[in-house]
């Protein structure tokens, strides 16, 4: 029946709503030995609609336990309008400072949001509000000084708030979507903020600017070197599609540039692309992480705005990547962008292992590589040809991945169901090197995160099988394929 066929799609270390729409996850924050996750909810429905705060927790980022609404839509005073809590950042004042908390509160998490007013299906403002809580998110308060911030504009949006310790002040990101601009603003204290710079329109303009994130990464080839990141969802190299660049550069406390030296591979009219898949959007990184995780933390909604509302995964609809741990490469074309995924508390079995195998015009099924919660990982030279993985092989249906000089691309154009909307059946590519790739794919039942070259170009994409998790193959076509290393281990 129906709920059987979306429980199929259900991820098991991925975050996923119970039931219902999520969109970008929000207040992404560590506190006392909890990650927290907020997100874009419709607690009425699996479409947009009725924006809200859910809220989950986890010890290990990779399972989830679900908690009561933390934010819901609220009616205001003026008994016509409402507000809708749309996307933002939560930090913790230690020693409630903010003094929002009543007093003694020990850790003050405070949640920094856009406060979306409409009415009659109007869009009337957006402005930046404050909500608090002194029982580490479990009971929540909306500030009675709201809004904090505002411009007094129906486009003004995703706070994404952070500590500055060179100054021992917050400040925060947050975007102009219509201007394709990033504006900075500073506190003392949460409540009262000045603006203290701008940023773009630069790299990609081709829609609106959403969901800014600023933080600093090491430059893990570079002893001691740390450079500031600035994320935008904005668009994708496929035009309708949306889609995240990044930028490094410096942030002085009060502005941030960009370098110059910026690498764009592949597409140097864009930006730098974050993922290159069609599911990945509104990614933001987790405050105050734990000193054990010297890297930053990001994690971003696993769909596309072009199709989301139809993902035939209801009662749930929407999920989340992994958290990502981020880092900066010097290479001879700039700084790159790294990512590696977090799945520390995930069970593991190794069942396949195959130190070498060399296949021309040829496939090899891997017989124990079934099933559909898995970690592939190998290294591929294509020389000259194509080389890859097939997934879900049943009939007609097939998913795969095509390692070709410079590229790697995901086809799910018969990938199962994706006769739903017709902008999700698709082929997209990343570029990489030529010569060997290294390939790791990490599949949880419908999604697909695709790391290559260790996280340096990251696919992610969603696929709905009619009949998932039948035995993995490799392939080689063309000129004679070495595939050096491949693991495959279940996950549970
Ligand atoms: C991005 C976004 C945000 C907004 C939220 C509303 O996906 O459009 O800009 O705050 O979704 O749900």
């Amino acid at each position: 029946g129906m709920a059987q066929t979306a429980e199929k799609y259900r991820p098991s270390f991925h975050f996923a709503p119970e039931k219902n729409w999520t969109n970008d996850p929000n207040g992404l924050v560590y506190l006392d030995g909890e990650y927290h996750i907020f997100y874009q909810y419709n607690p009425l429905g699996d479409t947009w609609g009725h924006m809200s705060w859910g809220h989950a927790v986890s010890k290990d980022l990779t399972h989830w336990e679900h908690l009561p609404l933390a934010l819901p839509e609220f009616p205001n005073p003026d008994g016509k309008s409402e507000t809708m809590i749309f996307s933002g950042s939560a930090v913790v004042d230690a020693g409630n400072k903010s003094g929002l908390c009543p007093s003694g509160t020990k850790d003050c998490l405070v949640a920094i949001y856009t406060g979306h007013i409409h009415a009659k299906g109007e869009e009337l403002l957006q402005q930046q509000n404050l909500a608090f809580s002194a029982d580490k998110g479990r009971t929540w308060q909306q500030y009675s000084g709201n809004p904090v911030l505002t411009l007094n504009t129906p486009t003004f949006r995703d706070p994404n708030v952070s500590w500055y310790e060179p100054e021992k002040k917050w400040v925060m990101a947050v975007a102009k979507p219509d201007k394709h601009q990033i504006y900075f603003y500073e506190s003392p204290d949460l409540k009262k903020w000045n603006k203290t710079g701008e940023f773009g329109p630069q790299g990609d303009i081709t829609k609106i600017w959403e969901c800014p994130a600023l933080f600093k990464a090491p430059v893990t080839n570079e002893k001691g070197k740390e450079k500031w990141v600035l994320l935008v969802s904005s668009g994708h190299r496929t035009p309708g599609y949306v889609g995240m660049q990044y930028f490094v550069g410096e942030f002085d406390g009060k502005t941030f540039r960009a370098d110059k030296d910026n690498p764009n591979p592949g597409s140097p009219a864009f930006g730098n692309v974050l993922d290159w898949g069609k599911d990945f959007y509104a990614a933001i990184e987790f405050n105050h992480r734990p000193k054990s995780r010297p890297k930053p933390l990001i994690l971003g909604w696993a769909l596309n705005w072009e199709y989301a509302g139809k993902v035939p995964t209801s009662p749930f609809r929407g999920s989340m990547t992994l958290a990502r741990e981020v880092s900066l490469k010097r290479t001879p074309g700039g700084l790159v962008l790294v990512q590696e995924p977090v799945l520390t508390g995930v069970r593991q079995e190794t069942v396949e292992k195959l130190a070498s195998v060399s296949l021309k015009d040829e496939t090899k099924a891997l017989p124990k590589a079934t099933g559909d919660r898995l970690d592939i990982s190998f290294t591929v030279d294509p020389a000259g040809g194509e080389a890859g993985l097939v997934l879900d092989k049943n009939g007609e249906q097939e998913t795969i991945l095509r390692v070709k000089s410079g590229s790697v691309e995901l086809d799910r154009r018969h990938s199962g169901n994706v006769s739903f909307h017709k902008a999700f059946p698709s082929a997209d590519a990343a570029p990489v090197g030529k010569g060997p790739v290294s390939v790791r794919v990490v599949r949880d039942a419908s999604l697909l995160e695709i790391y290559l070259n260790g996280g340096e170009a990251v696919l992610t994409e969603h696929i709905f099988p009619e009949k998932p998790g039948e035995p993995v193959s490799l392939f080689g076509k063309g000129g004679k394929a070495v595939f050096k290393n491949v693991v495959v281990k279940q996950l549970r």
